[in-house]
């Protein structure tokens, strides 16, 4: 008799997306004599999970061709990789902070072991508007503005919070009309339905970038109908585009939630700016200054928020190590103490607390002159390489006649288009892998190789001119 293999490859699949190359588990023997029972899965799905949880489905887009790259890649096929949102260096391993492994690995037993305390740290609670709103937070203070900040898991963790906190279930969050996929997953499990405005204006308005109009009526027709308003703002270096708005751009934008907020006087206006790849952009500070020269000589309406969503993943290169913090800021220090409070109850019933070895990392480093500086200096470096591809990207795409959203800053570029599909696959018989969304192609600059990206260009432009005619 034929002794089964005591291993079997399983299917790839992966949470993260990060290693998708089949690894070999045990299997008991014994179980795989017995007889395999056939189950009825939307049976059982039916019997155990309410109508919530049965509406969840699917893998993610993005990983799958990640995958498919992979794939290509393993069979010595001359793929390029367009579709994963982490930075890489030029030979394909993931670009990390150098500054920030080494300080991260000299940590002291406590605070790789410990709990943090349920807020945060309280340096990193310090640490945390300084890195968010930069060095404009000594002028805003000075303006009588205050700050309070609450750790958080990532980013993600942050804008968990401000729906959760600022709205109930059954209200309406703002979005603009593309945005990074999970924004929609996280208005769900908050039970929030969502409103958008437009990324770029349909028509000719008084900003190249900012739909006015739209925005202005998304606004008050929230806030005309539910209790409150919140609203997430991934600017600069939005993700799929890589679009930034100027301060001309920034000015409109924030002119729109003073506004709505002086016509409503008694609903919350919470701006919650996502600044996610802020250190990878021209102005990674820019709403810092366009907040403080507005209110410089405006006042400051008392029911108008405005929070950022912090996130070491990119800043520091350590996206599993879950860093980010909510930051606040408002005239009122008592409010923005409460606040902190609400969010650090809300998370405590989540997640219980954020991690606290990257916040020890993190105010290790920036307390530290040297090693603030040696930061710096590596995330320049990173920087220039994504100034560099993108400069190339653009330059090859700019007399193609493909349109291209405007592709300013950060990680990605994208190809707006109503054949993504089609496009991608195109794309990917000349082994350039791309990511296909509703709409449009997100091209991941962060992970394509400078000497790589004129290639991805070609290809991309032959795949569009193919399928559009
Ligand atoms: C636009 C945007 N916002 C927020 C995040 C959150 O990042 P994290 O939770 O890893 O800090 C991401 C991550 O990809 C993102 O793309």
């Amino acid at each position: 008799m034929t002794v089964p293999p005591p291993y079997r490859t399983p299917p790839a699949v992966s949470s993260e997306g990060i290693d998708y190359l089949p690894r070999p588990c045990r299997v008991d023997v014994d179980c795989r004599r017995r007889e395999v029972a056939v189950v009825d899965v939307e049976q059982l799905e039916n019997t155990f999970l309410p109508e919530e949880s049965r509406a969840k489905s699917g893998r993610d887009n993005i990983f799958a061709w990640y995958a498919r790259y992979q794939q290509a890649k393993a069979l010595g096929e001359p793929a390029i990789n367009g579709t994963v949102g982490s930075l890489l260096e030029n030979d394909g391993s993931l670009a990390v902070n150098s500054v920030v492994s080494e300080v991260l690995r000299a940590q002291e037993d406590v605070d790789i072991s410990s709990y943090a305390p349920l807020a945060g740290l309280p340096g990193f609670i310090e640490l945390a508007p300084e890195l968010a709103i930069g060095p404009r937070l000594a002028g805003l203070h000075e303006l009588g503005l205050h700050t309070s900040a609450v750790a958080t898991p990532g980013g993600t963790g942050a804008l968990y919070l401000s729906a959760r906190t600022a709205l109930a279930m059954g209200d309406t969050i703002l979005l603009r009309s593309l945005h990074w996929s999970p924004y929609d997953r996280l208005a769900q499990e908050c039970g929030l339905k969502v409103a958008h405005w437009p990324i770029m204006p349909e028509e000719v308005t008084n900003h190249p970038k900012v739909d006015l109009p739209a925005l202005e009526a998304e606004l008050e027709s929230i806030a005309s109908n539910n209790p409150r308003v919140l609203s997430w703002l991934n600017d600069p270096a939005h993700n799929p585009t890589g679009l930034s708005l100027d301060q001309a751009g920034r000015e409109l934008v924030l002119d729109a939630f003073i506004s709505c907020a002086r016509a409503h006087p008694d609903k919350g206006v919470t701006l919650l700016l996502d600044t996610a790849y802020a250190v990878y952009a021209e102005e990674p500070y820019g709403w810092s200054e366009t907040i403080c020269s507005k209110f410089s000589w405006v006042e400051w309406p008392e029911n108008l928020l405005i929070c950022w969503a912090f996130s070491a993943s990119k800043s520091h290169t350590i996206y599993g190590m879950r860093c980010g913090a909510i930051v606040f800021l408002h005239p009122s220090e008592d409010y923005v103490n409460r606040v902190a409070e609400v969010c650090t109850v809300t998370g405590r019933g989540t997640w219980s607390l954020a991690p606290r070895l990257p916040q020890a990392t993190l105010l290790a480093i920036h307390r530290d002159e040297d090693k603030a500086a040696a930061w710096a200096a590596e995330r320049d470096r990173l920087l220039e390489m994504l100034h560099k591809r993108r400069r190339a990207f653009n330059e090859a795409v700019l007399s193609s006649g493909m349109p291209l959203l405007p592709s300013d800053d950060g990680y990605f570029a994208y190809v707006p288009c109503d054949a993504a599909q089609e496009i991608a696959e195109r794309a990917a018989e000349d082994f350039l892998y791309v990511i296909p969304m509703n709409g449009g192609v997100r091209v991941g600059l962060c992970s394509i190789p400078d000497d790589e990206v004129e290639r991805a260009a070609e290809v991309l432009i032959n795949a569009w001119r193919t399928v559009t005619g």
